[in-house]
Formats: structure tokens, sequence, C-alpha cells
């Protein structure tokens, strides 16, 4: 099966990010990975909603928005209203997760769960029927750039294992860490979508030849 790619903006150049979209678009990711964080459930401080009209100026591809942030409920109807494709939550922040997750599909978008290092893959076990995606962080969530937890390989084998078991078709994203050494890892215990900052905007040859460098390394 082949992967999906969704570059990560927030390692993007902002004084030219119009023109890094249009580069990923043209090197072949699927997907754009908004890191939306807000400086309270991460320390680092990205964007709002408003990020998304700027996006969509310069590719027709999906927006995938991960929110790190400590009150999502607060953010998703401005995500969903600016057309989110997907809108991914993290577990740890949400005390009604259920309810949560029904507003996203009920709004006609594409929900996922994300699970920081530490938290177990038996969090997802009440509202696996309500998901699309997973997403496992390969890292502390907040920042581009910071390598890959090896103990994530085995961490996505056993979301596979889970989501077989309870009959769920979403797929499983990675987001942190993903480089062409670590994806296949990744790939081999069951991950299908690949979100990528450094890797792709730090490429040596550039945006495009960044997205084609991940797209190779599964054949
Ligand atoms: C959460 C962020 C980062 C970023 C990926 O911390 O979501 O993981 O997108 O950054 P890289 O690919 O450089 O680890
Ligand atoms: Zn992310």
């Amino acid at each position: 099966m082949s992967i999906i790619l969704a570059p990560s903006i927030l390692s993007a150049d902002f004084s030219r990010l119009g023109e890094q979209i249009e580069a990923l678009e043209q090197g072949g990711a699927d997907w754009i990975h908004i890191d939306v964080m807000d400086g309270h459930f991460v320390s680092n401080l990205s964007f709002g909603p408003f990020i998304l009209p700027v996006v969509k100026k310069h590719t027709r591809l999906p927006v995938d928005v991960h929110l790190m942030v400590a009150d999502p409920d607060a953010l998703i109807p401005a995500f969903i209203a600016g057309g989110a494709n997907w809108i991914t939550v993290h577990v740890e922040t949400c005390p009604h997760l259920y309810r949560t997750l029904q507003g996203i599909r009920v709004a006609g978008c594409k929900a996922g769960v994300a699970l920081n290092p530490a938290t177990p893959v038996e969090s997802l076990r009440e509202v696996v029927h309500l998901l699309d995606l997973v997403l496992v962080l390969g890292n502390n969530p907040g920042f581009s750039g910071q390598g890959w937890i090896s103990e994530m390989g085995a961490k996505i084998g056993r979301v596979a294992d889970f989501l077989k078991r309870a009959g769920s078709s979403a797929m499983i994203q990675v987001d942190g860490g993903m480089t062409a050494q670590t994806l296949p890892e990744a790939y081999q215990a069951g991950a299908r979508v690949f979100v990528s900052g450094s890797a792709i905007f730090g490429h040596p040859n550039g945006i495009a030849e960044g997205v084609k460098s991940l797209r190779n390394v599964v054949g």
C-alpha cells in the first residue's frame, strides 16, 4: 500500500510560505500538516485558524490540522469553518473526548486522536469507532528537528494490533522524527501517514526533493 506524506509547515520559511507550499505539492505531498500550538499544552506557540486561508490560497491538497492546545474544543469550530479536512486532538487535552470527536465528524471533517509518547494505546478503547486516524507522536510534541524516540516503533505496532482487533479502518499517522532513516521502521510497524518537517524543509536539494526522498524509502 502506498504511503501518505503530510509535510508540517511548522518547519517552513514563513517569509516564503506560499512558494514553499506550492513546492510541497510539486514534490508530491499528499496533505498539508498544520501544527497548531498554544504555548500551554506545549511550550511552543505557532498559529491559529488564520493560517487556513493562507494555505488554501496556494494548494488544493487536504489540510490536516494537529491541535496541540490545552482547549481544542474552543478552536475546532474555527478550523472547521476554515475548511480543515482532518482535525486531530490530543487525548491528553480532551476531558469530553467522545463528544469532541462526535462534533468533528458531524461537521463532515475526518477525526483523529493523538497520543503523546507516554500515553497508552488503551486510552483509545472507548472512542475507537469514532476514529479516522490515530496520530502517534514520534517524540515529545512542540518542536521540529528533535529526533525519534525508538520505543515508538513498538507502540505503532500496538496501535495497529489494537485497531485490527477493534475492526477499525483508522489510519496510523506518525509525527515527529520521521526521516528517510526512521520512516521504514514506522511503516513496517503499520503506519501509513507520515508527518515530516525538518527532513523535508531542511533537505539539501530543496523541498520537492525532500518529499521525494521520503516517498522513495518504502518503494
Ligand atoms: C510536534 C510537531 C513536530 C513536527 C515534525 O512536535 O508536529 O513533530 O511536525 O517535526 P520533525 O519532522 O522535524 O520531527
Ligand atoms: Zn503535528
